[in-house]
């Protein structure tokens, strides 16, 4: 399959979970390196579902390897909380499932601050998934981060974090919080140390002996490419490089040993938080939301929802050189007799062909519609390309051309056999 690197091309829950599934049966490896456990990845099995946050969702196949890497913010007591839930339903990872030993620690004064910055802010707010992901990366630049090498050394973390708590209650006082106490937090870290520990590894050099051995990576990306927070709707973006980059610094492997970009995307636009979405339609979110549709997998939220946006798209498969898209949720546009797709956006008298970096300009943006001609048709059965309606066809061509890249897989529904791979 060659080492390859799946972002998500929109605004996140693009379906991300679903392709690393089905990808992940010609892979070994598979990599999550960067975010936390604000991501929540669904992947549907039989009738089984499974929603992954910090888990590499490839742990859902028999014998792959599954990484946290260097890149990723990990709350230890979230992550054993979802290993053992995983491990309830019969999913095997002991020996299976690496650590790294430098990704940041998540904390509770994390989650507090985050929560209490969203309060301040007012109507202003990001719409965080309030787990404490901005403070944690904020330490982490910083440099006054905890990692899990300082999670399994007791002496040590014990000091650090005392220190760390004593620091934080000062700052929760000043927001009028309650202060944390070092002992709860000490306690239920430990124990989570303890569980880790085994887990634990030095994740660049056994991603590197992969390497060497010639197996085939997948490095899951999660939240989207205008969540970055380089290249997204600043500041209504997450703290990390959700971009193909944050895939090299976020695991330890260099851009040339990468072979391919997969851009997953929907057949719409959806977006949970605040901040801009040219594309945003009532009647669009109003029917999928009847259909019991785009409701997040992390914090439950109904998904703000518009038409495909390929000014986006295309701008997303500039800045990570995406290579194939998966388009996914196809099936959700069914009914529709007639399909809006953005073309361009129009701010005052300019025409955009790209995303405005100015996220005041990009609230003003107009879209440029092109419309295309509904299937009205159930495509849920689709196995093959030649079985989907031409209309859906021209559809996905379209979307293809417009974003700049070659159409690789089409997503009908949320099972793994539900995939046209073409
Ligand atoms: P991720 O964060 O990118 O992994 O995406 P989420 O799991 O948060 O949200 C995507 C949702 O769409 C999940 O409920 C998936 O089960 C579902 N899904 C993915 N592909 C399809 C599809 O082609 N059709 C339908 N109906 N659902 C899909
Ligand atoms: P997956 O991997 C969709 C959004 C939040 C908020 C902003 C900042 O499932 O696609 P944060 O808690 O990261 O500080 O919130 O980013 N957000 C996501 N939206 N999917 C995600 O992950 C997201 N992770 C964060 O809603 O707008
Ligand atoms: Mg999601």
């Amino acid at each position: 399959m060659a080492n390859t690197i799946l972002i998500g091309a929109q605004w996140g829950d693009e379906g991300k979970g679903k392709i690393i599934d089905v990808l992940t049966e010609d892979a070994d490896v598979v990599v999550r390196t960067q975010g936390g456990n604000n991501a929540g990845h669904t992947v549907l099995i039989k009738a089984q579902k499974f929603v992954l946050h910090l888990v590499p969702s490839g742990i859902l196949r028999k014998g792959k390897v599954c990484v946290i890497g260097n890149g990723v913010v990990v709350d230890p007591v979230s992550l054993v909380s979802e290993m053992e839930g995983l491990r309830k339903l019969g999913v095997k990872y002991k020996g299976n499932l690496f650590l790294s030993e430098t990704a940041h620690l998540v904390f509770p004064y994390h989650r507090e601050l985050d929560a209490q910055r969203e309060t301040l802010q007012g109507k202003n707010k990001i719409g965080t998934t309030k787990r404490g992901i901005g403070p944690a990366y904020g330490d982490k630049a910083a440099r006054t981060g905890l990692r899990v090498l300082d999670l399994i050394q007791p002496d040590r973390f014990k000091q650090k974090l005392e220190l760390k708590i004593k620091e934080n209650n000062e700052v929760l006082k000043a927001f009028g919080a309650k202060p944390l106490l070092f002992k709860n937090v000490h306690e239920e870290y430990r124990a989570a140390g303890d569980y880790l520990k085994p887990f634990v590894a030095n994740t660049v050099v056994l991603l590197h002996e992969a390497v060497r051995k010639g197996k085939d990576i997948l490095f899951e990306g999660a939240q989207g490419t205008f969540l970055d927070i380089d290249h997204g709707t600043y500041p209504f973006v997450t703290s990390s490089n959700t971009t193909a980059g944050g895939a090299c610094t976020g695991s330890g492997i260099p851009p040339h040993r990468m072979d391919r970009v997969v851009g997953v995307m929907k057949a719409y636009t959806t977006r949970v938080g605040e901040g801009p979405l040219p594309t945003e339609n009532a009647e669009v979110a109003d029917m999928l939301h009847a259909m019991g549709r785009e409701f997040g997998a992390t914090t439950g939220r109904p998904r703000r929802c518009g038409w495909f946006d390929a000014v986006a798209t295309r701008h997303a498969c500039m800045v990570n050189g995406i290579d194939e898209l998966a388009v996914t949720n196809i099936d959700g546009l069914d009914s529709l007799a007639s399909i809006k797709v953005c073309i361009g956006y129009r701010c005052d008298t300019k025409r955009y062909e790209f995303v405005p970096n100015d996220t005041e300009a990009l609230n003003r943006c107009e879209p440029v519609y092109a419309e295309f001609p509904g299937w009205e048709a159930s495509t849920s059965s689709a196995r093959k390309w030649k079985d989907l309606p031409p209309r859906t066809r021209s559809y996905l061509k379209a979307l293809a051309e417009l974003t700049g890249a070659k159409l690789a897989i089409a997503s009908v529904g949320p099972g793994r056999e539900q995939t046209i791979v073409l």
